[in-house]
């Protein structure tokens, strides 16, 4: 039977220490700001922001919410990304996606300036990433990190597969386990096989967004099993990627959907945020 590993509590001890650390920042004149700016009315989108914020009032770091309509042309947007780019209050600029069909995700990100990049999106962030030359490491890759950590296996020599290529999670995801020595495998919807391939893993990352896409018997016994989705199943309940009732008598670790990784996801993005905060006072 597997462990659960807790990310509710690996992300709370992570807060207490930001905590503690914001609390002397604010003490010398510096307190960390976060502007995050949602395009439209998509209803988890709404919640993902609404955390953001809530998590930085309970730290006590200044934050700044825009809810901008639908219809929001890019120039607009843009104006509102320069004006927070030069405000000293603001050390992180984080932009909700998916944005509006009309607006060029890839035009938005690059205007976000790198230093304030606190999702590490923009293209100079990511090109940090794969050379190991770390600014910011990418909220969702990183506290799956720290998930995998809070168990004690280590990463080097293990193999490790990844399923899912998006931006945001897979690709940077495979850098981070490769960058600890892991031997990595990065499966997407052209795999063959794919079960083939995930019962090699003694570390299996699924990040593709379909409900309980990863079965039982795609897992290797005693497996460290680490859960990105967040996808509605038939009944409409919140769950994740993999099949967890199924999953939880073969994996050694298993994360549940909630409580697994989307608590570390923000608690990152605050660690992010601190971390931009510091790096703006040092060029004072
Ligand atoms: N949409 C889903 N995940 C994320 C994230 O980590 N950052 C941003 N900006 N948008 C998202």
């Amino acid at each position: 039977m597997a462990t659960i590993i807790d990310g509710k509590a690996v992300a709370g001890a992570l807060r207490k220490s930001l905590k503690a650390e914001i609390e002397s920042l604010k003490a010398a004149g510096i307190t960390p700001g976060l502007a995050v700016v949602l395009v439209g009315g998509d209803p988890a989108s709404k919640v993902y922001v609404g955390s953001k914020e809530k998590a930085c009032a309970e730290l006590g770091m200044h934050s700044e919410r825009y809810n901008l309509k639908e219809e929001t042309a890019m120039g607009e947007l843009l104006a509102l990304i320069g004006k927070l780019s030069k405000d000293d209050k603001i050390h992180g600029i984080l932009v909700q996606l998916p944005l509006p069909r009309h607006l060029d995700e890839k035009t938005v990100l690059e205007a976000i300036p790198a230093h304030k990049d606190v999702d590490a999106f923009h293209p100079e962030n990511v090109g940090r990433i794969m050379i190991g030359d770390y600014r910011f490491l990418p909220c969702t890759p990183a506290g799956v990190m720290e998930l995998i950590l809070s168990t004690g296996v280590s990463i080097e020599g293990r193999e490790c597969v990844v399923v899912g290529r998006s931006n945001i999670v897979g690709k940077p995801m495979a850098m981070l386990l490769l960058h600890k020595s892991g031997t990595v495998t990065v499966c997407h919807s052209k795999t063959k096989n794919l079960g083939e391939v995930t019962r090699r893993a003694d570390i299996l990352v699924a990040a593709v967004g379909r409900a309980k896409f990863i079965t039982a018997d795609m897992i290797k016994p005693g497996a460290v099993v680490i859960d990105v989705g967040m996808n509605r199943d038939e009944n409409g309940k919140l769950c994740g990627d993999v099949d967890f009732e199924s999953a939880l008598p073969f994996a050694g670790y298993i994360t549940p959907v909630p409580g697994g990784v989307g608590p570390m996801t923000i608690a990152m993005l605050m660690k992010n945020t601190v971390a931009a905060a510091k790096a703006a006072a040092k060029q004072l």
